[in-house]
């Protein structure tokens, strides 16, 4: 790990927000007075009714309950759109850039406020009421923010799943909600290849009972349409007002719902409520980023996942700002394109997840030099650590060593950001997430939950809550529970390993529970290896990640197969194809090892630890293996890896 630190540049410290002591001092306060620190910062939204009440939290397992500002009540499209029309009616909300480099458009406020409400008018018309769940399976075009923001304008709860998600997957999440309205478009198009979402929308639907799938035209393909079920977009705004007013909620009542991996069984549905999530995400996305009136910023995540959720859409939004939405992939037409964007629409801040600064790098620093990018002056990371290397290569030709780099730790759960450098206020190290932002309590505990203290490596939990943080799983709250609030008592667990510094900085080195984080796409290894067995061919299958030059992670499978079949090429041809068309392309597997047997214990349970050693192709300290049923299987499974070096 680098020891490198890059000092808060003169000239970022002295427009910031905030600087090293006032950090300090609102830090201190965010924890010893969080009520006081809360009430006051919660003010940043509008409310309908004020809340009395600030917090009222428990991480006490047999009572685990959170609520934020739970008297009040708001509208969280009215923040986001209706609350800037006087002072900014003209000013760009969203600026779409396509897919095609020659196709962009700027929706102004006042364009948004009246998208949304006729949105919102079709939601009506279709049947949707306060509290119905609404499944987005969109592209990246604006309608995919003027879904959101409708659904929070009638109180309807959305789900979006992302676009790369197969048919199974995208029809298990509208089960799981109950949803009875699609919102999807005829293709969607990346890197000028068209993604057939309203075909893979037929497919998951074939066997459920959806009402209303409401179709928005974005190539022109040909689509099939179910008379009765399904309708054009466009056809349906033409045929309602252009006004709808928001409905009050609870600061409690629900934002939406969004589908997370975790370590064993189906995908969660993270639920994020409408108060707290929003004073947090406004709040992280103004600080963090430290976002200046008039700047212009671009966040290059899906709305799929929750970057693009706080902040692509709600805590910019909330903020009045100006946020860049991309259809496209980093590489198409050529590997220029981001600062080609950059230019073209004078971004002030980029933020990006590593996997994207890998690539890019791999593809020539040439692609980078050849533009300007003036405009920059922040920068930022999120979804995975960033390795040293790509961070000081992004610093030095994205930012030209100008611009500070943010490396945003956070997850589904957290809703917004919760360790990260502030610009003004944070030396930098490279690969460091660095300090707690307000309100956040992290702390590091062994295996038994001791809390260590100081320099130390352990499991990273977080003592209280923020306003930001998940509710419950939909439908179980046993499983929220029993999964964040069980296994340390009294403390949030994150699921991932981190090192804290003599300087207090934290460092996260990863996953410690069975997910996997591949090109920064969470996944659970239980739900590769739930498809893979699901092959009439598979008899057993074990998932593990290991480290991938670009990926950060890649996908690692042993399978055993059923008597009599023989192990293929084409076999595994067939098992890749067989999990993209099961979970999606993000799924598919990197290295398949057929393995004759799998090293289990005498009780039957497979030794991960071993399986992520060989992976690694680091295998000559396996560690204990006398508890294993057939020691011989090691030798096969060494002898026959996929990751030679
Ligand atoms: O392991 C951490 C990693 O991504 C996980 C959360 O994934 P997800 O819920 O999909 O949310 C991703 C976007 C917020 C975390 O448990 N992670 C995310 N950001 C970082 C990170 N690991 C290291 N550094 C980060 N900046």
């Amino acid at each position: 790990m680098s020891e490198a630190v890059y000092p808060v540049p003169a000239e970022i410290a002295a427009r910031a927000h905030v600087d090293a002591a006032r950090y300090q001092e609102m830090y201190q306060r965010s924890v010893t007075d969080p009520e006081g620190f809360w009430g006051e910062h919660g003010k940043r939204i509008d409310w309908i009714k004020p809340y009395a009440r600030v917090k009222n939290t428990s991480y006490d397992p047999h009572n685990v309950a959170i609520k934020w500002f739970e008297d009040g009540t708001l509208n969280v499209s009215a923040n986001c759109v209706d609350r800037h029309l006087a002072t900014r009616g003209d000013q760009a909300a969203i600026i779409w850039e396509g897919d095609d480099p020659n196709e962009h458009k700027v929706i102004t406020y006042k364009e948004l406020h009246r998208e949304v409400n006729k949105f919102a008018n079709v939601l009506h018309a279709c049947g949707v009421k306060k509290g119905d769940r609404v499944t987005i399976y969109l592209p990246m075009i604006p309608e995919a923010a003027y879904a959101m923001l409708a659904c929070a304008r009638v109180g309807a709860v959305h789900s979006i799943v992302f676009g790369g998600f197969s048919p199974d997957s995208l029809a298990q999440r509208v089960v799981d909600c109950e949803s009875k309205v699609i919102v999807t478009a005829d293709e969607g198009l990346r890197g000028g290849r068209r993604v057939p979402l309203k075909a893979n929308v037929d497919k998951a639907i074939e066997k459920i009972a959806v009402d209303k799938v409401i179709v928005v035209q974005r190539t022109g393909g040909d689509v099939a349409m179910s008379d009765g079920r399904d309708v054009w977009y466009h056809e349906e705004a033409d045929r309602v007002s252009d006004h709808c007013a928001p409905v009050e909620m609870n600061a409690e009542d629900p934002l939406f719902i969004l589908y997370t991996s975790g370590s064993t069984g189906k995908p969660k549905g993270v639920l994020h409520t409408s108060g707290g999530y929003l004073v947090y995400a406004s709040m992280t996305h103004e600080y963090v980023f430290d976002y200046q009136q008039g700047d212009v910023y671009w966040c290059t995540a899906d709305v799929g996942w929750v970057t693009g959720h706080s902040y692509i859409v709600y805590g910019p939004l909330a903020n009045g700002a100006t946020t860049l939405m991309f259809e496209g992939i980093p590489t198409y037409p050529s590997p220029a394109r981001f600062w080609e964007v950059i230019d073209k629409h004078k971004v002030n801040i980029f933020y990006t997840a590593p996997t994207a600064i890998r690539s890019l790098m791999g593809a020539g620093t040439e692609h980078v030099k050849k533009t300007s990018r003036k405009s920059l002056r922040i920068l930022g990371s999120v979804g995975e650590p960033i390795n040293p290397e790509a961070w000081t290569w992004y610093h030095e030709n994205v930012g030209d060593g100008r611009c500070p780099i943010v490396d945003t730790w956070w997850q589904t759960e957290t809703g917004g950001i919760l360790i990260t450098p502030l610009p003004g206020a944070t030396p930098l190290k490279p690969g460091s997430a660095t300090r707690p932002f307000f309100g956040v309590q992290p702390a590091l505990v062994d295996a038994e939950g001791k809390l260590l203290e100081g320099a130390a490596e352990g499991n990273l939990v977080l003592l209280d809550s923020w306003p930001g943080q998940m509710r419950t799983v939909y439908g179980d709250h046993e499983r929220f529970v029993q999964t964040y609030f069980s296994t340390y008592h009294g403390m949030y667990f994150t699921g991932d390993g981190c090192r804290r510094d003599a300087d207090g900085y934290y460092w996260i080195t990863g996953r410690v529970d069975d997910v996997i984080n591949v090109s920064g796409h969470r996944m659970g290894t239980a739900e590769v290896e739930s498809a893979l067995v699901a092959h009439p061919k598979v008899s057993e299958a074990a998932v593990v990640g290991y480290p991938h030059d670009l990926k950060g992670q890649g996908i690692y499978v042993y399978v055993t197969l059923m008597a009599g079949e023989a192990p293929t090429e084409d076999l595994r041809k067939e098992l890749r194809d067989w999990v993209r068309k099961e979970i999606g392309p993000i799924a598919s597997p990197d290295l398949i090892q057929f393995a004759p047997g799998l090293p289990k214990t005498r009780s039957g349970k497979i030794m991960r630890r071993i399986l992520r050693k060989i992976a690694e192709d680091s295998f000559d300290n396996l560690g204990d293996t006398s508890t294993l049923a057939d020691p011989a299987v090691i030798d096969d499974l060494i002898e026959n890896r996929q990751n030679k070096h």
